[in-house]
């Protein structure tokens, strides 16, 4: 399935700094910059809103599937919209998301939604996607994928450096456990470790293994 505009697929774990990368790499390359996992952040919160027990697949589905979410572009980069409110930095990662959006994303009608909605952004034009299976489920035919990775303990301190009290390594293992779309390194993808380098320096090397400068 070839796409009408190049996407970047760029994957890996919670706290890889592939999310500052990702940014960059689109601001370098003017290509509109897309954060899934903001996506499922405010499916989330949607779903905590509502009162459900994350852990109750069936009620997930059940609200999930009537939640209205879009996602506007603005400066450069798609926003969250849940029935029309723009969700801020602070309710996308707030204690109570950080701790559910696991068990939201491992819901297979949630991923089917969202999914789809990520595969319709490509008529935005030309975009830097970033989640957990952009390269390997939402655009596995892209010929530019780039998995990043980064230590664990590396990992762990960028997320307290953040501010937030994020169990990354338990989202981890649920998000490479789970049956629905687990997080791998997409065949094809280049493997970049970013443990010991600037953020700089990964950004380049995106760009100079894609080849795009
Ligand atoms: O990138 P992030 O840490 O903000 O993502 C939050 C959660 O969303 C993550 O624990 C797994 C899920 N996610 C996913 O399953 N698929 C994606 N494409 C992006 C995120």
């Amino acid at each position: 399935m070839s796409t009408p505009h190049p996407v970047i697929t760029i994957d890996g774990p919670a706290a890889s700094g592939k999310s500052s990368i990702a940014r960059l790499v689109a601001q370098r390359l003017g290509f509109t910059y897309v954060n899934t996992g903001n996506m499922y952040r405010a499916m989330t919160w949607a779903v905590l809103q509502a009162g459900v027990d994350p852990q109750d697949a069936e009620a997930v589905r059940a609200t999930a599937a009537s939640v209205v979410i879009e996602s506007p572009v603005a400066e450069g980069k798609t926003q969250v919209c849940i029935a029309g409110h723009a969700l801020t930095d602070a309710e996308l990662n707030s204690d109570p998301v950080n701790r559910a959006v696991s068990h939201i994303a491992r819901v297979v009608e949630v991923r089917e939604r969202l999914v789809a909605a990520q595969r319709a952004l490509i008529a935005i034009g030309p975009l830097v996607m970033e989640g957990r299976d952009i390269g390997s489920v939402v655009f596995p035919d892209s010929p530019h994928k780039i998995y990043i990775d980064a230590s664990e303990d590396v990992r762990a301190s960028r997320r307290s450096a953040q501010g937030h009290a994020d169990q990354v390594a338990e989202r981890d293992r649920l998000d490479k456990q789970r049956k629905a779309s687990p997080l791998v390194i997409p065949e094809g993808a280049r493997v970049i470790d970013n443990s010991h380098i600037t953020l700089e320096q990964a950004v380049e090397q995106v760009i100079v293994t894609l080849k795009l400068s």
